[in-house]
């Protein structure tokens, strides 16, 4: 129990020479932490043999895309003779938690309220097992404006609805802003992953996080809607005037939580539909799955190019 209370006491981990901070003196006093939502603890599981070689941690909403995600990138690392990856967070149905060698999958679901649970979860169980120079990516999807349907695109910017780079949230009833800053090497290294072979484009661009699928990026198929068609197009247009080029609804918290805890991240989502075009996600269901690999892809040849860099 000592050795976990100096633990907490400092209360920050070295990452190469990054320094991820819990930002959280309470902990200091805790005798055990429970990760209450995948079902893991610092006390009860031996988080450093179990975590302590993990080098990135992949987020991505649902966790059947996660669970091929974990499969893909421990075939693309050949470690397949290690078995399917193991889902750490089994006993709740909450989230998914699936590692792969050095690499977590991990599944967020909708909406910053859902990711911010998970994420400062994982920040907590890679600063209890030790682990050093972590690199978080969010792979997902996302709307596009005017780009073609299956392009990535890696965020170079995000914002919200009012396109302001700051994620704001209400805490003891004060709204707290905290700006979403991009790290822009890594969005440089990310995009350059692309090869011209690709069947699929990947571009930069400014991704606008919304709160909501419907009303709050505009679509006028939902239960509600108060506006009409045309100042739906004016607004979009807008957006795209202001560089625009996706919708979702996590990048901002994700960015700016990245920014908060000292580590270094990037959001990279494939587009399934072109808003200019229409609202519905019609496109057949394996089409879409196939796009949704394609994000996966630049991510796991930015993974591949770090490990063999450090090997
Ligand atoms: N995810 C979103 O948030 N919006 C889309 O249009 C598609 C995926």
């Amino acid at each position: 129990m000592d050795a976990l209370k100096e633990q907490n006491q400092d209360a920050k981990l070295i990452t190469g020479n990054r320094e991820v901070r819990l930002n959280n003196e309470n902990l200091k006093r805790l005798t055990e932490d429970h990760l209450y939502h995948i079902a893991l603890s610092n006390v009860q599981h031996d988080l450093r043999q179990l975590f302590g070689d993990v080098k990135f941690v992949c987020f991505g909403g649902q966790s059947s895309r996660m669970e091929k995600f974990a499969s893909f990138i421990s075939k693309e690392l050949g470690l397949e003779d290690n078995g399917p990856p193991k889902n750490y967070a089994g006993n709740t149905d909450r989230y998914a938690v699936y590692k792969a060698g050095p690499v977590l999958s991990v599944s967020h679901g909708i909406g910053i309220p859902s990711l911010s649970i998970i994420f400062q979860e994982i920040v907590k169980l890679v600063y209890y097992a030790g682990c050093r120079d972590v690199t978080f990516f969010r792979i997902g999807t996302s709307g596009g404006l005017g780009l073609e349907p299956g392009t990535v695109v890696v965020s170079e910017r995000v914002v919200n609805g009012a396109l302001e780079p700051s994620y704001k949230m209400v805490v003891l009833g004060k709204t707290i802003d905290r700006p979403a800053v991009v790290d822009t090497t890594l969005v440089e290294d990310l995009a350059n992953c692309s090869l011209n072979s690709d069947n699929f484009k990947t571009v930069k661009g400014t991704t606008l996080c919304a709160d909501d699928f419907y009303e709050g990026q505009g679509r006028v198929d939902g239960a509600f809607c108060e506006h009409e068609d045309g100042e739906k197009f004016s607004w979009l247009r807008k957006l795209k005037d202001n560089g625009v080029t996706n919708m979702e609804m996590e990048s901002l918290g994700f960015i700016a939580m990245c920014h908060r805890a000292n580590i270094k991240g990037a959001v990279c989502c494939v587009t399934l539909l072109d808003r200019f075009e229409g609202d519905g996600l019609t496109t057949n269901r394996q089409l879409l799955s196939e796009w949704q690999t394609f994000p996966q892809i630049i991510v796991s040849r930015y993974i591949q190019q770090k490990l063999n860099e450090s090997s």
